[in-house]
């Protein structure tokens, strides 16, 4: 029966590619992106952000599409694994150990924030922060929500812990489920109500006009300048292309090791090529078109161009989770507009944080034979122990601290070793005829010289600037109160510990596989 092949085949396909919108379209579209334009210069971001977009991302995406498809071939779904295969030396899979570090130790502050935006649609279809007025009470209702202010976690079971912990367990219980039972399907699911919801939002948000006839500035037409209108001088100014670069990487979810544990299960004829650029374009589409016309539009159009160039500098949290639930409260349906909205968070968080456990799911299915069950037991311990301390010492920066060396400095160390790895170390031929073979669109013979000379260069440049302007205050902590410094020694102490345990692990995992349908 021809016919029913040919359809399970086309829905396997779309299964992969919203399975992989899923792991790229994150809070990250929806909070940091719009926060990084408004900081950035608006729209002279773009012109950097697409740049970093066309000779970083899709080159990265498009390569780990292919060492993900590769490393399936011989049954190895994490980085470590795909790594020794590209260079049989026993350094390779230590550093591609990174590749399993990365999102498990993202994975620890990714599901907590994630729980917020849960309990925050619970409290906006209750009401329950309806009746705070102001960004500073609705900020203290934020601290008061997160147990910061009085360590009540120790009293009794906050909503938040509740709501950590709902999300911790439906995720795990996706991920038990398997790729395509669980993953797949909830992609299946998630991402047209995602994109369904943005659109609504988005509407509403361009319809708001002017809401405050006594303020004509504050208005949807303003709103979308700030985020758009080019300041062209600030183009010369290294600090947007940095804050540019790393928006890329961070809302592709390249350069973390999740992109080539997703496409490991993709058979020899799929398509890599097509498969990373729809990937690429779904994440560009939630993210340009729906995450850059919802919040800050919003904001602007209530509260101004100063003050919400005041809350953009105070970060995306202010922005999702204190400008927005007022809003919800001055306009009709406000109740509704606000769960529509954190439920969009949560969907693009849900879908992101069962791709940061899958591989560490991969290490041990893989490299130690283990069943899916008992290591969806093991990772649920380890995750739920570990974000303890990200929970209880989130006021003393415990989470800024892992966000910074994993979620930011990591990535571009982790993508220039991984594209000199594919590029240089594997080969341009062989890593040329991965990415195409097969492929239903021909992808321009420029990328690969991109690829192998611009993609690498353009990372080595992002990490020697960084290593001057960025990681020499980090290390002295600049900024860090004299009282947090035990918590971020922790954090630290931590994250060494991590890459200790890791790889220990990778190197008994070493030379084994996986079983592979
Ligand atoms: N792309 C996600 C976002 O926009 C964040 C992210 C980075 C991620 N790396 C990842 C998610 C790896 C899943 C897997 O929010």
């Amino acid at each position: 029966m021809p016919a029913i092949n040919k359809r399970e085949k086309w829905a396997s396909k779309i299964g992969l590619i919203l399975a992989l919108a899923g792991n790229a379209i994150g809070l990250g579209n929806f909070l940091r992106f719009p926060v990084q334009a408004a900081e950035n210069g608006g729209g002279a971001f773009m012109i950097p952000y697409f740049v970093a977009l066309i000779i970083m991302g899709i080159p990265l995406m498009w390569a780990e599409c292919a060492i993900g498809r590769m490393g399936g071939r011989y049954g190895q779904g994490h980085t470590a694994g795909m790594f020794e295969l590209m260079w049989r030396h026993p350094c390779s899979k230590y550093l591609g150990m990174l590749g399993i570090f990365i999102p498990f130790t993202i994975a620890l502050y990714y599901i907590y924030i994630t729980s917020w935006t849960l309990a925050y649609g619970y409290f906006s279809l209750t009401g329950d922060y309806f009746g705070v007025a102001t960004r500073e009470t609705m900020g203290a209702y934020l601290r008061g929500f997160q147990g910061v202010e009085s360590n009540q976690y120790f009293s009794s079971i906050s909503p938040s812990y509740l709501a950590y912990l709902t999300t911790l367990g439906m995720s795990l219980y996706i991920v038990y489920h398997g790729i395509s039972g669980g993953i797949e399907r909830l992609g299946k699911i998630a991402m047209p109500l995602l994109f369904l919801i943005g659109v609504a939002l988005a509407v509403r948000v361009l319809t708001f006009g002017t809401p405050d006839p006594n303020y004509p500035e504050n208005n949807v037409l303003n709103g979308l300048g700030f985020v758009w209108n080019p300041q062209p001088e600030r183009l010369t100014n290294p600090t947007i292309w940095l804050a540019a670069a790393g928006q890329i990487f961070f809302t592709l979810s390249v350069a973390t090791g999740a992109i080539p544990t997703y496409t490991s299960y993709m058979r020899e004829e799929d398509d890599v090529a097509l498969t990373g650029l729809s990937t690429a374009g779904l994440n560009e589409l939630a993210e340009v078109v729906l995450g850059g016309t919802i919040a800050i539009t919003a904001a602007v159009a209530f509260f101004g161009l100063a003050e919400t160039e005041e809350i953009a500098r105070r970060g995306a949290f202010d922005l999702g989770f204190q400008a927005l639930p007022m809003i919800f409260q001055k306009i009709p349906l406000g109740h509704l507009f606000g769960a529509l909205w954190f439920l969009l968070l949560f969907f693009a968080g849900v879908t992101s944080v069962v791709a940061l456990t899958q591989p560490v799911m991969a290490l041990f299915q893989d490299g130690f034979g283990w069943s899916r069950g008992k290591t969806t037991c093991v990772v649920l311990a380890a995750l739920f122990l570990l974000t303890q301390p990200v929970i209880f010492f989130l006021k003393h920066g415990f989470l800024d601290e892992l966000d910074f060396w994993v979620g930011s400095f990591a990535l571009v160390f982790f993508a220039l070793i991984e594209t000199i790895q594919f590029a240089w170390v594997f080969g341009m031929e062989r890593g040329w005829n991965e990415i195409t073979r097969g492929a239903a669109i021909s992808v321009p013979r420029p990328f690969y010289y991109v690829i192998k000379y611009v993609t690498p260069l353009f990372l080595l440049f992002i990490l020697a600037a960084w290593a001057v302007q960025d990681v020499p205050n980090k290390i002295f902590m600049v900024g860090v109160k004299p009282e947090d410094a035990p918590y971020v020694w922790g954090a630290r102490g931590m994250m060494i510990a991590l890459l200790l345990v890791f790889g220990f692990l990778v190197k008994i995992a070493s030379g084994k596989k996986g079983e592979r349908s």
